[in-house]
């Protein structure tokens, strides 16, 4: 099925089913603890063995000589996979970084050897035997030290071009009455999702299936083809449960790619979990980024001038931090300059979490706007009410598909009680505490993709779904299920749904927060193939066919749809594809964000009191499950604010805190009231379903109305993410 003009009245208007806050899918699975997660897979591939992987202790070098004879004799060992013996391993298509140190080392901990052995514990018994001297050089890991040499790099498959002027920035800059030019960093994040990578891999000559965690099935199966150096098709992943991913597990990272590497040099299936510090130092992260942005508005508070420059580090080959994408679509402003650098950095690779660009680029525009505000003695809201736009601000040509920005500040204003806020810092004072409030804006893409799906109505009436999707604890399972449902009229409990298998159709997975869009128009295409297909079935020789409460009606005929399959199941399968309509229409998801915080006045600590979300996205597939992946994001926004940062040894090239003891995240404790709404809008020009995603939206902009709020609490600005006491304690008021 095509879609390449704006959805008319379809199906899933009725919402009978879709937009309700059903309960998980899979709820009891994961709550009785049996859903099975990767690591947890035993029958599926007899006589597996344990592989622990040994990181490289130099994070610049090459391993000089490497002696592992000791190590293979050890109790239980079954083999020792290194660059010796493993091939070379090839690289993926989206990562950049190099599965085993072959044998230059490219980053701390990058994997020297697999140990395989029969048990967990005598794999890493065995792996402290292994003898490896390294020749050490010294590497690049301060990203403030190369900002001043790193070039502009060219454009890359992935994201947008890194170099963007409109108007004259300079000229307006200079001209500008009123004027904000400040410099924020962000550090390099982890993902720290709760469930580490682990994977299992089981030959059977040259096909390989993998039992694993990860987010997109296909770039999975294609990335560890390239790696093996096999085909796509002979790769098979099955992950039907993740816990958690937020990008960390987008496609093929070391557990997986080794755990088959290692399967194929040992000669039988192997199970591969990383601990704590390989997840830290090893797979991806959110790199730092230094970013500076320049404001110029008039006295108005309209914008004239709007430059975001950003620096963030790399691998060789590897990506910008994407920061400056939301300040290229957020304001109206004609005179904009846009820039991304890129240093080359000797720690492992930067690359995709939750929000990459929009989070940490709103930690800095949003907080720009805020100081902004504070020149002009305007309202925050209000400035930016006078800088939204309707059109592409970069192209007026293009519209936004819907923007109910405006809606987002105003109801979220209305909602949080924001006209009681006093406007000037550092006033409110409640016993030892100093109260302040913070807002900010929020934007990310409304991105859509390619998706397929597969639907089999069994003789009882049971409608199965079959897709590639995965549920990252997202609510995949429910959304597709609602879906399913309200397509083929039945109710919720007529649906069952499979995901999680390279061998199903194809989807973008979840990443971008494209998932719920992308899946859920799948499934509409291989419902409508499956309504045509129940019609002509039934003899209904007629396109008007209602599809209500598990019958089949036309005019004053009504079959159960069971019929249908009494000869046999019924199997369907289509793909959604999209033309042309991002060309078109801006397509983004908006938010606004509301928080209040208290500040002790003598120890500089502090406590987020309440926070408000309110969202526009276009239609809400689930009620719960999407205000979960909001207020989810806003928990997740508290630890960028207050607590979240990779702490690098300068010396030795590593991240220090590289565990979830000294890598904080926010506790129940830390969590205040929450709550989260959205606008109540469909988008048309999406998909059939019009609905966009909220999984990453849900993140952007928490951060800097956290921040603003501290602001407004103490009168200190704190550029310098996360905002931990030491950085304002100096500066607070006098308290006796
Ligand atoms: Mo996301 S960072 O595209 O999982």
């Amino acid at each position: 099925m095509k879609f390449d003009t704006p959805a008319g009245a379809n199906p899933t208007d009725r919402m009978k089913v879709l937009g309700k806050p059903l309960d998980r899918y899979e709820a009891r699975l994961k709550t009785t603890g049996t859903a099975t997660y990767a690591y947890e897979w035993q029958d599926v591939a007899p006589g597996f063995a344990y592989g622990y992987i040994l990181g490289a202790a130099v994070a610049k070098g090459r391993i000089a000589s490497i002696d592992t004879t000791e190590a293979a004799r050890a109790p239980g060992v079954v083999g020792v996979v290194t660059y010796l013996n493993a091939g070379k391993p090839g690289v993926g298509k989206f990562y950049v970084q190099k599965m085993l140190a072959a044998p230059e080392v490219d980053h701390y901990h990058q994997p020297v050897a697999v140990v395989v052995a029969g048990t967990f514990e005598q794999a890493r018994a065995a792996s402290a035997m292994i003898r490896v001297v390294y020749d050490r050089t010294q590497g690049r890991y301060d990203l403030a030290a190369q900002t001043a040499t790193a070039p502009v790099p060219p454009e890359g498959e992935f994201g947008g071009p890194n170099e963007k002027a409109v108007g004259d920035f300079t000229k307006a800059f200079a001209a500008a009455p009123v004027k904000v030019d400040e410099t924020y960093t962000v550090p390099d994040q982890a993902h720290a999702m709760m469930e580490p990578h682990a994977s299992i891999a089981k030959w059977d000559g040259d096909r390989v299936t993998c039992w694993t965690s990860i987010q997109q099935m296909n770039w999975g199966t294609r990335d560890l083809g390239l790696i093996l150096g096999i085909p796509k098709a002979n790769v098979r992943l099955i992950s039907p449960y993740i816990g958690g991913g937020f990008g960390g597990k987008g496609t093929v990272q070391i557990d997986l790619a080794l755990a088959a590497i290692a399967a194929r040099v040992v000669g039988r299936p192997v199970k591969i979990a990383l601990q704590r510090p390989l997840m830290f130092n090893t797979t991806i992260h959110r790199p730092k980024t230094i970013q500076r942005v320049r404001l110029g508005a008039g006295k108005d508070g309209r914008l004239t001038a709007i430059g975001h420059e950003s620096w963030s580090g790399n691998l060789p080959g590897g990506r910008t931090e994407p920061t400056v994408t939301s300040t290229r679509t957020l304001y109206a402003g004609a005179n904009r300059l846009t820039r991304m650098r890129l240093a080359t950095l000797d720690l492992a690779e930067g690359n995709a979490m939750r929000a990459p660009g929009e989070a940490p680029g709103l930690m800095a525009l949003e907080v720009a706007m805020d100081e902004l505000a504070e020149k002009l003695r305007m309202d925050p809201v209000q400035l930016r009410i006078v800088n939204d736009t309707q059109v592409d601000p970069e192209n007026a040509s293009k519209p936004f598909s819907t923007r109910a920005f405006v809606q987002c500040l105003q109801e979220g204003a209305e909602r949080f009680g924001w006209a009681k806020r006093n406007p000037k810092a550092g006033q409110v004072r409640e016993g030892r505490w100093l109260i302040g409030t913070g807002m900010a804006g929020a934007i990310r893409g409304g991105k859509i993709a390619k998706a397929g799906a597969r639907a089999r109505l069994g003789k009882n009436g049971v409608v199965t779904i079959e897709t590639d999707m995965t549920d990252i604890g997202t609510g995949s399972y429910t959304i597709v299920q609602q879906t399913a449902a309200e397509m083929m009229g039945v109710a919720p409990d007529r649906i069952v749904v499979k995901l999680g298998d390279s061998t199903f159709p194809e989807t973008p997975g979840s990443g971008g927060q494209q998932g719920a869009p992308s899946v859920t128009a799948g499934v509409y295409a291989a419902c409508m193939k499956l309504r045509e297909t129940v019609a002509q079935r039934l003899g209904f020789n007629t396109a008007a066919v209602d599809f209500v409460a598990g019958q089949v009606r036309s005019g004053n005929r009504t079959v159960p749809l069971a019929d249908a399959a009494k000869d046999g199941e019924l199997v369907v399968e289509d793909v959604m594809e999209f033309a042309k309509m991002a060309d078109q229409f801006q397509q983004q998801t908006f938010g606004a964000h509301f928080a209040e915080v208290a500040v002790d006045a003598y120890t500089g600590e502090v406590r987020v009191r309440r926070m408000l979300a309110v969202c526009a996205a276009g239609r809400i597939l689930n009620a719960k499950t999407a205000r979960s992946q909001v207020i989810g994001g806003m928990v997740m926004g508290v630890g960028a604010a207050l607590m979240e940062e990779m702490a690098i040894d300068q010396r030795f090239g590593f991240f220090v805190n590289h565990d979830l003891a000294g890598y904080e995240v926010p506790v129940h404790a830390d969590i205040p009231h929450l709550d989260a709404y959205f606008i109540d809008e469909v988008d048309p020009t999406i998909s059939p379903v019009k609905a966009k995603g909220v999984g990453e939206l849900g993140l952007t902009g928490v951060a800097p109305a956290i921040a603003n709020a501290i602001y407004n609490a103490t009168g200190v600005r704190v550029r310098e993410y996360p905002i931990t006491l030491d950085k304002h304690l100096d500066h607070l008021p006098e308290v006796a």
